[in-house]
């Protein structure tokens, strides 16, 4: 299959866009968070080869996006007070929310659960799209299974590229980790996955909202996920990616204590001065927002290095640095070696 390369800014390749969906055709589209592979949300044949383009497992539900709100009531069987609160403040934005799911869902979209997530993206070219398609479209991101997140159309190539019927390019995405999900179909709603809104911020708005357990753990042998996508292995570049918690100096010491060839670091803007291994920054130490937009491109420059052993800096799991962490230790398979002075 030939990939059909369409531009953000042309009407007329959103109207292509539009067209091929509505054929039940796959499309690459950019969203503020990471590119998404898009299908028609409604017809479970088209979601079905979003599936095997990927190459991702039939029981890892997708999330639903639309372009406006009214779309929402149609998806879900009930829309609960605490939706309403953070859609006011949050939509469209890289929040995603769980309901209970309507008679609507295709269940390749649900992968068999009683609920579906949905999100209201906040890219225009996203809008555009869904604008364009007339229907909901379901997105998952637009790697191949288990590889980082694309942030660009060109990333989002490398993996599919003959795979999909086009790709929307609309530049680098914004945000650059996946979109927020609070499922609110439990009470307290629950952090499953965490991204550009924060715990913080939710629990600003709601008042309690519990953290699942798989955001900063690995599942236990036999242990059943509150989110599918939790369970399996993330992110990961080629390179054997190993998270070294420690002070900057320890760090730097540590790193340098086991140069030699293939070894890389992925550390803040500015440490690279005092290492004596190839290393790719992964933003400031301080700026979570720019770690999370750098993150999964340094992941993939690892790989064009062709890193072998990479020693991560340990991001701080606060505020967007949360989302940050929890993509990184699933790129590190949760090894982190915690280093003292
Ligand atoms: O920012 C994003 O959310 C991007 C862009 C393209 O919108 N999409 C995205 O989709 O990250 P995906 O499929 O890579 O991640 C969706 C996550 C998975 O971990 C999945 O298991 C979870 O959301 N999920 C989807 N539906 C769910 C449901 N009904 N219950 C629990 N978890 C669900
Ligand atoms: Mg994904």
């Amino acid at each position: 299959m030939k990939t059909i390369k369409l531009q953000a800014e042309n009407p007329q390749d959103i109207a292509r866009a539009g067209e091929i969906l509505r054929k039940g055709g796959l499309v690459g589209i950019p969203t503020e968070t990471v590119y998404g592979l898009a299908a028609d949300a409604l017809n479970g044949e088209a979601v079905k080869k979003i599936f095997q383009a990927k190459g991702r497992p039939m029981d890892n539900p997708l999330i639903v996006h639309i372009s406006h709100i009214e779309q929402l009531q149609d998806l879900v069987a009930e829309i609960p007070e605490s939706a309403r609160e953070l859609a006011r403040r949050w939509w469209p934005g890289p929040l995603t929310m769980i309901f209970p799911k309507s008679a609507r869902i295709p269940d390749e979209v649900s992968a068999g659960l009683p609920t579906v997530a949905v999100r209201f993206p906040a890219h225009p070219a996203a809008r555009a799209v869904i604008d364009a398609a007339g229907t909901p479209l379901a997105a998952p991101s637009g790697n191949r299974s288990g590889r980082p997140s694309p942030t660009t159309a060109a990333h989002m190539l490398v993996d599919m590229d003959g795979r999909i019927d086009a790709i929307v390019d609309g530049g680098p995405c914004q945000v650059g980790v996946e979109s927020t999900v609070i499922t609110l179909a439990t009470d307290p709603p629950r952090l499953l996955r965490p991204g550009g809104i924060t715990l913080e911020q939710l629990r600003e708005a709601l008042g309690r909202v519990d953290m699942d357990e798989a955001v900063l753990n690995p599942l236990k042998e036999g242990e059943k996920a509150a989110s599918p996508g939790m369970k399996y292995k993330h992110y990961a570049p080629k390179a054997h990616v190993i998270i070294v918690d420690g002070p900057y100096e320890a760090y730097c010491r540590f790193v340098n204590r086991h140069k030699g060839p293939g070894v890389a670091a992925m550390c803040y803007n500015g440490d690279e001065k005092a290492l004596e291994v190839p290393a790719v920054c992964y933003g400031g130490r301080e700026d979570y927002a720019e770690q999370a937009r750098e993150l999964f491109d340094a992941l993939r420059e690892l790989d064009e290095m062709g890193a072998q052993t990479v020693f991560a800096r340990c991001p701080e799991p606060r505020g967007v640095g949360l989302a940050v962490y929890n993509r990184l230790i699933r790129a590190a398979g949760f090894e982190v070696l915690h280093i003292g002075e």
